[in-house]
């Protein structure tokens, strides 16, 4: 495969400023008007990836995958599902985005296969204690018969995380472990033929030129080869799955090797036209001390810092989050890593516009809950849009003036909300089955994104067939095209942004100092001349003589008023 690097590629430091758009590309844009995003669609809209100003986009699994978890079920690591297109597909997309200067980020799901990988199905297919087996966590079961599962875990999805096998005959034989979906079986990382295996995959896609790698569940794989049991979630009834220090699942010491390991692949590259190829972490952890131990020297290079994502929208929780995250960065030497939306989690616009909008802090930077399930703790309350943009607007410059690495995700620049009101028959996420339709699940942060027109599809495929999640029917002054050239609009925001971060030497990698202004004013001075003013509070603040508005996310004519962000020159 050819590459036609442009000239930008010859910063080293890429990754330390990189501004990422996620891609879902089932609900990104369908090319080929069957209803489901593809590579087709995502080639053309490259220009638009580009005119907004994102350095890099991370493409959500595009792999084979019977969509048990949305892609996320990976059933070939080293080819395009069909319905998103081809490996010439997939070169096309990648040379393309590279003539436009855009790094390309995959997604690697190491933790579990889909049911229908071909290896899972030889290992049902074999017997128990075969060397087919061992590339899963198969087990014997517990009590008369085996009946009873191997350990008492839970699994995130709902359910146990155990699943047993009925062989040809019907008879039940052993369990295999799914910290996840039953349709996710975990693969055995004690096997060294499963890393062998990740080695090769990591190659296949940074020979075919990939950038960089989103790295799934990043503190799973290994497991506690005691399988203990855990203690039993009220209200589950099975083993907890939260991340508390020493759970059997997660974050166990032989996660570092593994990562080490890959660190060594992606460096092995670091001298060929395209330069350092880089991991990010996805991981939930805390505190930020743990979090950041992923990407000490010679480990991962990013990780997502989720307490971005999780802080209530108050001035001293965001604070208390921001100065944790930054001093423990710091400490380590890696970028921090800001996020506040993506696919697993309720839009930033609903989220904001709630009477509980996140997680508090305190003043150390810790929260005191460990939650997983957003969708679940947000589902119920009510929400007021319009404050929900607003803040959104004030986040997201927010976002773009701190040091280190922002992620985007796709209809964020849009101000889309959540969808929380989708048709029941229509839900996909393997939770809303799995909690006994209790919890929706993640649907409504994935519906696909409007382009144009006035009602759905919205342009988001050629004709009028519909997507595979129905788009609401007053999303139309929130497509790109009705958003394009307004000023003021979400989008022209987004633009504006990005494009003075690229201009502005101040911005991207690096430090800031703190301006005291009391609790409801978060501000922060970067060096040059440059400050950024956040009212969380009811009193409208005075723009600061000897500075001048370069960018506001709102009116800032007669002061700052609250839940507003702007950008000044000092
Ligand atoms: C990650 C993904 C999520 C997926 C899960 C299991 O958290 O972001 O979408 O369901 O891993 O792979």
């Amino acid at each position: 495969m050819a590459h036609v690097p442009s000239p930008n590629f010859a910063d080293l430091d890429w990754w330390r400023h990189s501004v990422v758009y996620q891609i879902y590309p089932r609900s990104f844009h369908d090319g080929n008007g069957d209803g489901t995003g593809d590579l087709l669609g995502m080639s053309h809209a490259l220009g638009y990836l580009a005119s907004l100003g994102v350095d890099a986009v991370w493409v959500s699994p595009w792999y084979p995958s019977p969509l048990a978890d949305g892609g996320y079920d990976v059933a070939d690591y080293c080819d395009i599902d069909p319905r998103y297109g081809s490996l010439d597909d997939a070169a096309l997309f990648v040379n393309e985005a590279h003539g436009l200067g855009l790094r390309v980020f995959i997604d690697l799901v190491p933790n579990h296969a889909s049911s229908d990988h071909p290896l899972f199905q030889a290992a049902l297919a074999a017997a128990p204690g075969s060397p087919e087996r061992e590339m899963f966590l198969f087990r014997d079961g517990h009590g008369p018969g085996g009946n009873l599962p191997p350990t008492n875990w839970g699994a995130i999805f709902g359910g146990s995380a155990w699943e047993r096998v009925i062989d040809v005959d019907g008879n039940p034989e052993q369990w295999y472990c799914h910290m996840f979906a039953p349709e996710q079986p975990d693969w055995n990382w004690e096997n060294p033929a499963v890393a062998d295996m990740f080695d090769a995959v990591i190659r296949f896609w940074f020979d075919r030129g990939i950038d960089g790698i989103r790295i799934d569940v990043a503190d799973s794989m290994a497991k506690d080869q005691s399988f203990p049991d855990t203690p039993v979630d009220p209200k589950t009834g099975y083993g907890t799955t939260q991340k508390s220090a020493g759970a059997p699942y997660w974050d166990q010491p032989a996660v570092e090797k593994i990562h080490r390991r890959w660190r060594a692949i992606a460096d092995s590259y670091a001298g060929d036209h395209l330069g350092q190829r880089i991991f990010v972490s996805e991981a939930h952890m805390n505190p930020a001390e743990r979090l950041v131990s992923y990407v000490a020297p010679g480990r991962l290079h990013t990780t997502f810092n989720f307490d971005h994502l999780w802080c209530e929208w108050t001035g001293p929780s965001q604070r208390a989050m921001m100065e944790t995250i930054l001093r423990v960065h710091a400490e380590v030497g890696a970028p921090p890593t800001w996020v506040i939306g993506n696919h697993d989690t309720t839009r930033v616009v609903t989220r904001y516009g709630k009477p509980e909008t996140g997680w508090r802090f305190r003043a150390d930077g810790v929260h005191p809950d460990d939650g997983q399930k957003f969708a679940e703790h947000f589902a119920p309350l009510p929400t007021d849009v319009a404050l929900g943009r607003r803040r959104a607007r004030a986040a997201a410059l927010l976002e773009f003036a701190l040091p280190g690495v922002a992620y985007i995700y796709q209809g964020e620049e849009l101000g889309l909300p959540e969808v929380e009101d989708l048709p029941t028959e229509s839900l996909q996420d393997p939770t809303w089955e799995r909690s006994g339709h209790t919890v929706r699940g993640r649907d409504g942060c994935r519906v696909p994104l409007p382009w144009s027109g006035e009602e759905p599809p919205y342009g988001f495929g050629p004709g009028i067939g519909q997507p595979w999640l129905p788009q609401p029917a007053d999303w139309a002054d929130l497509t790109i095209a009705a958003q394009t050239g307004v000023p003021g609009s979400h989008l022209e925001l987004y633009r504006a942004a990005l494009a003075e971060r690229h201009r502005n030497p101040a911005l991207g990698d690096g430090t800031l100092r703190w301006d005291e202004m009391g609790p409801t004013v978060l501000s922060f001075t970067r060096e040059p001349g440059f400050r950024c003013i956040v009212n969380f509070g009811d009193d409208v603040v005075p723009i600061p003589d000897n500075s001048w508005p370069i960018l506001a996310s709102g009116d800032v004519s007669a002061g700052i008023p609250r839940d507003t962000a702007v950008w000044l020159s000092v």
